[in-house]
């Protein structure tokens, strides 16, 4: 049954690399030529200690994710995904086992260390969106670089560049709160994408957004890996949403409880054409 499933998803990955266009097969090629595993966890447990308490989140997971897939993590609230997450972002360490970002053991660095790599690989979006609200949606995607010593004109044309990548040129003098919610999770996409990271890591990105908004915002989630080959995780409660992925994770108790190919990976611009469209440009 798994052969069986792993040959499926095989095939239906075989037709998306053939129904892409000539730039997108030149980054697959580069994807193709590395094959070592962009994340590699091996029996990671993370304990948090509360006064006498103990809460062991994390209970040896071993997991290897390659550059360029895909990945959609679920599982009861509790069940150790944000925990996870924050390790691979580099927010924080595990207390046990080998955490390999891109080749380079980063379970024991610094704070300071963590801070660059993740400045420098990473980026992240929030069910919350996590925008600064009195701050224009220009500003908000240029604060990454605030840290990265870039001079101010070219802080602006990559903002720029990241705002238009996700269909919101001309929205960036509007304030967040002058933009629908499904505007602002592209802010937040924009701000992750600015440092031109490896890795995006979106916690819940569309637990706050309608049902046609979370098909947009997995729209640019898809495109931006095919495209550019960014690897993806994204954690999210819903199973249509994770069919937008190539493989789910699921977690229980603090290990992983299944690891499987998507049989029938979902298209969001294809069901874009065929879903009714509301303006959301004018009302918010
Ligand atoms: N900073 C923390 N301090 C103490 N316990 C935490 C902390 N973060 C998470 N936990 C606990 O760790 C477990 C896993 O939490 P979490 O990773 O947030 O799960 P999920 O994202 O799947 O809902 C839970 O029991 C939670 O209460
Ligand atoms: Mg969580």
């Amino acid at each position: 049954m798994r052969g069986e499933r792993v040959q499926l998803a095989a095939e239906a990955d075989t037709k998306i690399i053939e129904s892409t266009a000539e730039a997108e097969s030149r980054a697959a090629g580069e994807r193709a030529t590395k094959t070592e595993p962009v994340i590699k966890f091996d029996h990671i447990h993370k304990i948090y200690k509360m006064g006498d308490i103990e809460v062991h989140a994390l209970r040896g997971v071993s997991l290897a994710i390659r550059q360029g897939e895909f990945v959609a993590v679920m599982g009861v609230s509790g069940s150790g995904k944000s925990t996870m997450m924050n390790i691979i972002g580099c927010l924080d360490q595990p207390t046990r086992g080998t955490y390999i970002l891109d080749g380079h053991d980063v379970s024991k660095l610094s704070k300071d260390d963590r801070a660059d790599i993740r400045n420098l690989k990473i980026g992240f979006v929030f069910q919350g969106f996590n925008l600064l609200s009195r701050t224009s949606a220009i500003e908000n995607v240029e604060l990454p670089m605030l840290y990265s010593g870039i001079e101010t004109a070219e802080r602006k044309r990559r903002a720029q560049e990241a705002l238009e990548s996700v269909g919101l040129a001309g929205r960036e003098n509007n304030h967040p709160n002058q933009l629908s919610g499904g505007q602002q999770q592209r802010v937040a996409i924009a701000r992750a994408l600015v440092n031109h990271p490896t890795i995006i890591l979106a916690d819940e990105p569309t637990g706050a957004l309608d049902s046609r908004t979370s098909v947009e915002v997995m729209e640019i989630f898809q495109r931006l890996n095919r495209e550019r080959g960014i690897t993806l995780l994204l954690v999210t409660h819903e199973h249509d949403i994770a069919e937008y992925a190539q493989r789910v994770v699921i977690f229980r108790d603090g290990k992983i409880r299944s690891d499987e190919p998507v049989l029938h990976r979902r298209d969001a611009a294809d069901e874009l054409k065929t879903m009714p469209v509301l303006d959301d440009d004018d009302d918010d």
